[in-house]
């Protein structure tokens, strides 16, 4: 029987979507799903990008590579394929033709999947701070260990969170894997959550995390 996760993520649906982007997410949405892609060039997912700023980015500064967003908020979803789309026929745009959408929990792709990725972003993971809601915070060992499993040998596993509490706690679940941690400072990631700053603490804080 399939494993059933615990739910890491708020909400798959926010307010009414415009007709725009519900007809994105009806008709565009399929032929962004990561289907047949090969292990051959370089692969980078990031986990969790909320309205896609960040995978936009990636896609412009690596244009050579395959960028995989998966994001399970279908409004994000539809922000994301609304910001790479023409408004006048809903055609890709050129700078952003190497993007795919999971539109899922990222556990259901990585779980039924054997791609190695060079990068694995994921920023401002929800920190369910509430102590009785921990259980739902994603990089927990298990999830660290899958993340490796499916890294290139030089690949990397970027990590940036502005609420320090989930940091630490990130870096006692990394103990509990065979991943090694570093600490750089990355200043120039910018994402809706780093703005809104919703921990309130000075500055978000990121790792590193290696097989070797
Ligand atoms: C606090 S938001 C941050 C969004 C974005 N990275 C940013 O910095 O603006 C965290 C996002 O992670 C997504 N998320 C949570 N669990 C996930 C999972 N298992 N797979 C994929 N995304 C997930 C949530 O839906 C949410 O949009």
């Amino acid at each position: 029987m399939e494993k059933q996760e615990i739910r890491t993520f708020g909400r798959r649906h926010g307010k009414k979507l415009s007709a725009r982007k519900q007809t994105l997410l009806d008709t565009v949405l399929p032929a962004f799903l990561p289907k047949n892609i090969k292990n051959t060039g370089n692969l980078i997912l990031e986990i969790g990008f909320g309205n896609g700023e960040h995978v936009r980015d990636l896609a412009i500064r690596n244009p050579e590579s395959i960028i995989i967003g998966a994001e399970p908020f279908m409004n994000g979803v539809a922000a994301l394929l609304s910001a790479i789309t023409s408004e006048s026929d809903n055609q890709i745009l050129p700078d952003y033709k190497n993007i795919h959408i999971w539109p899922d929990d990222v556990r259901k792709m990585l779980n039924d999947s054997d791609l190695q990725f060079n990068e694995i972003w994921v920023l401002h993971p929800d920190p369910w701070p509430k102590a009785r809601h921990e259980k739902r915070r994603l990089l927990n060992a298990e999830f660290l260990k899958l993340l490796g499993a499916h890294l290139t040998d030089n690949g990397q596993i970027i990590i940036g969170t502005d609420h320090w509490e989930y940091f630490d706690w990130i870096i006692e679940q990394v103990k509990q894997t065979s991943l090694y941690a570093s600490f750089p400072p990355l200043s120039t990631i910018h994402t809706r959550y780093q703005e809104k700053n919703m921990a309130e603490t000075d500055a978000p804080k990121y790792m590193i995390l290696t097989n070797q």
